[in-house]
């Protein structure tokens, strides 16, 4: 029987790794879906997954993440398409206007956790955050919360008996209880939303298995590493090409050395691919699947505990749940 994958922002960077990857793998037995916001990008994805699996299912589906009315047709029209979704890798995501705290980084540098801020971005990274036509903050509503909506939207192609679904958050190394406010969960008043967002993530991870394992769904968070894509690139945009040019060797000798530093999205997928093929009970949901690289450059994935708890994902999940009544009422009001 074909297995159904979708991946939401497939088309770039990790997520379209991802996709090569698992069509390298079992080009007849799947069909993908990729669920992309820019659906130019997205063509341009799928004819070169098919140039290199020309017999390969790849559908597209058009969805903004940050955008409600968006996720519920997206969600409307794969009910349409497809019975059940064996995988949903919730991959898309943002980092808009990072910005580099010089401060923050000083400060790191003469404490004990300059380790952590160096590995993770911990305290150095900050961002400026926009507001959706929905009212929401931008990085919560594409991060996050788009994906919480569009797991609720498709729990009768997800929850089999019997037969388990997974669910696959990108999450990051960046995801810190520090930048974490159970009061303001779309973090209006912070400067780490992005911090914020892939935290919720790990929590909601949790809070999706406690509600789901029952009904056959499993969710998982994976961290890829430091990957150099468009979003990593944002990261310093204003930096000149030379610089670039210099800084990428460098990034490369860290490599050896530093195992995170997966550096290429095919890399970075790596825990993608290997959570593809774990039965999903045999998984423990306290823990993130790390992309990781060795020296040699051989791949592997490991699991590290992450710093949650069960009441706080309880916690939010009873707030996204009411932030999600409140967004159908206001959507309800605008429709008639
Ligand atoms: N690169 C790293 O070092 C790193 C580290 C930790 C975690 N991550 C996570 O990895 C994931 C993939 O990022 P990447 O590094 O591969 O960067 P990327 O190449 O920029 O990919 C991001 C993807 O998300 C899509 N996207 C953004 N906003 C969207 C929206 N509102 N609706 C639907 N799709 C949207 C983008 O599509 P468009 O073409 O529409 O923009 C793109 O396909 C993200 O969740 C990121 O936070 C990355």
């Amino acid at each position: 029987m074909n297995k159904v994958v979708l991946v939401t922002g497939a088309n770039s960077g990790i997520g379209l790794a991802l996709c090569e990857r698992l069509l390298s793998q079992d080009t007849e037995g799947l069909q993908l879906c990729l669920a992309c916001r820019n659906m130019g990008r997205a063509q341009a994805a799928r004819s070169a997954l098919l140039t290199s699996h020309p017999t390969a299912q790849v559908a597209l589906l058009q969805m903004d993440t940050s955008s409600i009315s968006s996720v519920i047709s997206a969600a409307q029209e794969i009910k349409l398409r497809y019975n059940r979704l064996d995988y949903l890798y919730l991959n898309a995501g943002i980092m808009p206007n990072p910005q580099f705290d010089l401060k923050g980084f000083f400060k790191g540098l003469f404490s004990s956790k300059i380790i952590t801020m160096f590995a993770t971005g911990e305290g150095i990274l900050t961002q400026k955050d926009g507001v959706t036509s929905d009212g929401l903050r931008e990085i919560f509503a594409t991060n996050l919360f788009g994906h919480f909506l569009l797991i609720r939207e498709l729990e009768p192609v997800l929850c089999h008996e019997g037969r388990p679904s997974q669910l696959i958050w990108t999450s990051s190394s960046n995801a810190h209880r520090s930048a974490f406010n159970l009061e303001d969960i779309q973090h209006q008043r912070g400067t780490q939303p992005y911090s914020s967002s892939k935290y919720a993530s790990d929590l909601l991870s949790l809070a999706l298995n406690t509600h789901y394992n029952k009904q056959g769904l499993y969710s998982s968070v994976i961290c890829p590493g430091f990957v150099m894509t468009s979003l990593t690139y944002g990261i310093l945009p204003s930096f000149p090409a030379f610089l670039w040019t210099l800084l990428i060797p460098l990034f490369w000798l860290i490599r050896i050395f530093t195992n995170t530093f997966t550096l290429t999205p095919y890399n970075g997928a790596e825990a993608l691919v290997w959570l593809f093929k774990q039965k999903p009970e045999s998984l423990d949901p306290t823990v993130k699947y790390q992309s990781l690289t060795s020296g040699l450059g051989n791949n592997y994935t490991q699991a590290r505990k992450m710093d949650i708890d069960l009441e706080t994902s309880k916690a939010l999940y009873e707030k996204l749940l009411q932030l999600e009544s409140e967004v159908r009422k206001k959507l309800k009001r605008k429709v008639k």
